[in-house]
């Protein structure tokens, strides 16, 4: 299936020069999206995870039917404030500026292997922060799945080595 097809491009959004990559388009046909997760999961069969973890927002539609087909746990890293019980909070660096991220403190056992999962690998900031923060949880990412991933931006060489599944590359 053309996947690349389905994802639509909006020139200039959300700033000048960006070529955003909108794939509610995708999300909005049922056997693309189906099509999409199915083989995401399919490209990392061979890691062994005990848990599934997106990033809010669009980690999330990526992640969780990532989980519920793998019949894993689905953790949500969270933007601040959203979270009801205590949580850790981790700073990444965006192109300017800091942004910021928050997890349940108690969502992830040491020693638990973890399956990252999002839309989007660009410059690789939010995933990089977010290994960096399971391994101060005693864990470790076994793997990272991505619906498209920006090569030209390099993201992949901020993930130190961990395997990284793609879809579609721009
Ligand atoms: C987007 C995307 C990834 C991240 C990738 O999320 O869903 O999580 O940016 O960028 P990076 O590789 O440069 O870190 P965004 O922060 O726009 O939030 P959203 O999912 O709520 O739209």
């Amino acid at each position: 299936m053309d996947l690349k097809g389905k994802i639509r491009e909006i020139q200039d959004f959300p700033k000048e020069g960006i070529s955003f990559k909108d794939v509610t388009t995708l999300l909005a046909d049922g056997e693309a999206y189906a099509y999409a997760i199915d083989k995401m999961l399919a490209s990392v069969e061979d890691v062994e995870f005990d848990v599934v973890l997106g990033p809010e927002a669009r980690g999330f539609l990526i992640g969780a039917p990532i989980a519920y087909a793998a019949r894993k746990a689905f953790v949500p890293v969270r933007k601040p404030g959203k979270l009801p019980y205590e949580t850790y909070r981790f700073e990444y660096e965006l192109e300017y500026g800091t942004d910021v991220l928050e997890i349940h403190k108690d969502a992830i056992k040491p020693g638990a292997r973890v399956l990252i999962a999002d839309d989007l690998l660009a410059t690789g900031g939010t995933v990089e922060s977010i290994i960096r923060m399971v391994e101060e949880f005693g864990a470790e990412v076994v793997g990272c799945v991505f619906l498209i991933e920006l090569s030209f931006l390099n993201g992949r060489e901020k993930l130190g080595g961990c395997r990284a599944e793609s879809l579609v590359y721009y």
